[in-house]
């Protein structure tokens, strides 16, 4: 599948198509990872060197716990995470890269040289992000990337908060209050949730070959009818997505509950 070109709009001075996405929605949240867990399958046996990027979080859970069971080979695939917490020990319980050993890494045969994911305590958080921004680029474009959006009204893709420009590589980025007051929970002591990030920028995300973005109840509905039924721009960076040619929704009923346009 891929999306319809829909019109072109003027950004920066330059003209850029804008897609229709596909949007799949599912009844519930278990058939959304199973279908994000088919997907990331078949590009896997398709092309089993494939580059993955891969969020952590809540929303993915179900779809790692259906790839680990699936046995694939991975050991040709490479993993560059989106985005970690800044500052963060990397064995801190909450950081992302306990996150993806807990829920995926520990359990498939990766090499660890071909998982990457940004130091969340590197001396210097503009350096990590530059180097970050070439991990696995001699290996070509990411082939497909998997991200979640954010809670509330942040519409954020990695870690992509408000404000991020359509042309943003990876960089620190400080959180969004919304996204801070969502993640505490992830934290034993709430007060050890970090202020900032190292993320992916939006331009680096778009270059993935395929996109899917997965988003389960109803505290991502408004920022799911933002990012696709709003104007496109930096007060929803998952709107950017409208810019890319293969981007698939994949949203449980409630995620979807306050979409108006007919996706048919
Ligand atoms: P969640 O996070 O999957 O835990 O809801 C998604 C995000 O903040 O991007």
């Amino acid at each position: 599948m891929s999306a319809v070109p829909i019109a072109e709009t003027l950004h920066g001075g330059e003209f850029l198509t804008v897609y229709k996405p596909d949007v799949l929605i599912f009844p519930t949240p278990e058939e959304v990872g199973r279908y994000a867990a088919q997907t990331v399958q078949e590009q896997i046996v398709t092309k089993p060197d494939s580059i993955f990027t891969f969020p952590t979080g809540s929303t993915p859970i179900e779809m790692y716990r259906l790839v680990v069971e699936a046995g694939l080979d991975w050991s040709r695939a490479r993993i560059k995470n989106l985005d970690q917490y800044y500052r963060i020990d990397p064995l801190h319980q909450a950081s992302y890269a306990v996150d993806m050993q807990k829920n995926l890494i520990d359990f498939i045969n990766i090499p660890p040289e071909n998982w990457a994911i940004p130091n969340g305590i590197a001396p210097d958080p503009d350096e990590e992000a530059a180097r970050y921004e070439e991990v696995f680029a001699e290996y070509g474009p990411v082939d497909m990337a998997v991200l979640g959006i954010g809670p509330g009204t942040t519409c954020h893709i990695g870690f992509n908060e408000r404000g991020s420009q359509l042309g943003s590589r990876t960089r620190y980025m400080p959180l969004d209050p919304q996204t801070r007051a969502a993640n505490a929970k992830f934290f034993d002591d709430p007060r050890d949730m970090p202020e900032g990030s190292i993320t992916q920028g939006i331009a680096t995300i778009l270059e993935a070959q395929r996109i899917i973005l997965l988003a389960i109840g109803d505290h991502k509905a408004q920022g799911i009818l933002r990012t696709l039924e709003g104007s496109i721009g930096p007060d929803a960076p998952a709107s950017f997505l409208r810019y890319h040619p293969n981007v698939t929704f994949i949203l449980d009923a409630p995620a979807a509950s306050q979409l108006t346009i007919s996706r048919n």
